[in-house]
């Protein structure tokens, strides 16, 4: 059975493993029944998972938290291996996956016929957060959700929109995973010489909250680089304590905080405001380029843009950067760019830095694009995510 106590080993330091380990995961059980065996497995970097494939026709196949019964793009796929029920255990197939990073790892059986296995439960996880919004709980009652909308006579399209609770951003044929939930974490950290409790918020695909150092890394970002509307790098992964030193080489840029649903318009929510630099004018012939710094307090994403708006709006164009951001999740750099530059200007027309998102009956993001809210259409094929 999976293990919750096992899996809450992974919001702790990983010590470094002196070798790779194996894990053996049944595929189909003994009886016949629609399961992996075990159903999650927390496994350390250059480990490999051997699936065995039982008799019926099963295959092993990569999916996404957000939709457990379809194929992740670019992710592995065993194909179908039919195992007949006289075949000795020793010449069944197996399929082996080797587990180059931390991530957790989706998998699900994509067989539909005569039953839609994965709709059935049938679904495995790597490395899954023992809990939270992303937890293996909640993974397979998105399958299971999914399953039993099928059942009810839904097409697979419908029955993953049922299921679905996405909402929208940007662009009439893209939708996005609503944000995650960050779960609070209480973790004891050891740096060096030195031990201290630390509370957090932890987000789904963020880094560890653990320092690198006492005094943390700096990261240097360049602002406007080669006189164009660029930061660069566009994304960083840093450490609670890491410092990211943006230097401002060119023209007449700023660095101002913003959320990945508004990302042209300074960071207003609650009690929180973003943070901004001001404008940083740099004459042409100085290379003596200011510098202004931010302390990275968590593994939350920070999303920031230029909001300099002469003679064109920076961000507009796509002058954005993040922090901490989830690659791995379709809330990615790229999005949040594709965001901005979807903007088109629009933001100019509020007086201030301080516009905050407007949000719709169900507390969902919506863009405001030219004075319409839009609130685009569930993406087909995309199954649930409860929060
Ligand atoms: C079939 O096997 C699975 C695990 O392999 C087990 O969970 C389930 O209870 C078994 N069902 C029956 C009817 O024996
Ligand atoms: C295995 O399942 C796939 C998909 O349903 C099907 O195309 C294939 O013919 C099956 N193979 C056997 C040997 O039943
Ligand atoms: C690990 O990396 C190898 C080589 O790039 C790739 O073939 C394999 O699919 C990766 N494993 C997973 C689980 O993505
Ligand atoms: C919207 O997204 C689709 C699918 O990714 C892409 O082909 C299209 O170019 C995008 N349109 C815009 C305006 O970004
Ligand atoms: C700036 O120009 C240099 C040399 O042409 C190039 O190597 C570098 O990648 C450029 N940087 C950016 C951010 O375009
Ligand atoms: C920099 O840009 C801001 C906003 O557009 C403007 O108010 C300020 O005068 C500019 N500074 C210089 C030195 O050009
Ligand atoms: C600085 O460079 C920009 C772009 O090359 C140019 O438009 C501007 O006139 C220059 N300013 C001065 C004071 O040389
Ligand atoms: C930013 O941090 C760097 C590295 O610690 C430091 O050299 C620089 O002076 C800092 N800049 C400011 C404006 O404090
Ligand atoms: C980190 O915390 C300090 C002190 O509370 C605050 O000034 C700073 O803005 C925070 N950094 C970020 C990126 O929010
Ligand atoms: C952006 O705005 C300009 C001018 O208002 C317009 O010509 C252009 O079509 C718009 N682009 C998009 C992608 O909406």
């Amino acid at each position: 059975m999976f293990s919750l106590t096992k899996l809450l080993g992974l919001s702790a330091v990983l010590p470094a493993l002196a070798s790779a380990a194996m894990f053996d995961v049944q595929v189909g059980g003994a009886n016949g029944s629609l399961t992996f065996e075990p159903e999650a497995v927390y496994a350390a970097v250059g480990d490999q998972v051997t699936f065995h494939f039982n008799p019926k026709n099963h295959t092993v196949s990569q999916s996404s938290f957000a939709s457990p019964c379809a194929l992740k793009e670019g992710g592995f796929d065993s194909g179908f291996e039919p195992v007949t029920d006289d075949l000795a255990e020793s010449e069944r197939p197996t399929y082996t996956i080797t587990v180059n990073d931390t991530n957790p790892i989706w998998v699900y059986c994509r067989q539909k016929s005569p039953a839609n296995h994965c709709g059935k439960g049938m679904i495995f996880a790597v490395n899954c957060p023992a809990e939270g919004a992303n937890s293996f709980t909640n993974f397979k009652q998105a399958a299971l959700d999914f399953g039993a909308a099928l059942e009810a006579g839904a097409s697979a399209t419908s029955a993953a929109a049922a299921t679905a609770t996405w909402t929208a951003a940007f662009n009439a044929s893209v939708t996005l995973p609503p944000a995650v939930a960050p779960s609070v974490v209480t973790e004891t950290v050891t740096v060096e010489a030195s031990t201290w409790t630390t509370t957090y918020s932890s987000y789904y695909g963020s880094p560890k909250a653990t320092p690198v150092s006492l005094e943390g890394v700096v990261h240097k970002v360049i602002v406007g680089a080669n006189n164009s509307l660029v930061f660069d790098p566009p994304f960083v992964a840093a450490s609670p304590r890491d410092t990211i030193m943006f230097e401002f080489q060119s023209k007449n840029h700023s660095v101002v905080q913003s959320s990945f649903d508004n990302p042209c318009s300074k960071l207003a929510k609650d009690d929180v405001s973003g943070f901004s630099s001001g404008f940083m004018p740099v004459s042409n012939d100085t290379t003596e380029f200011p510098t202004w710094n931010i302390t990275v307090n968590d593994t939350a994403p920070i999303w920031v843009y230029c909001s300099q708006k002469t003679p064109a709006d920076h961000c507009a164009m796509g002058m954005v950067m993040a922090i901490n951001s989830d690659e791995s999740s379709q809330r990615d750099f790229a999005a949040f760019q594709a965001l901005a530059k979807q903007t088109n200007g629009t933001t100019a027309a509020s007086t201030s830095d301080t516009t905050t998102s407007d949000t719709d009956e169900n507390g969902a993001p919506v863009m405001r694009l030219g004075g319409v809210a839009t609130t685009v259409a569930l993406l087909m094929g995309v199954a649930a995510l409860a929060l």
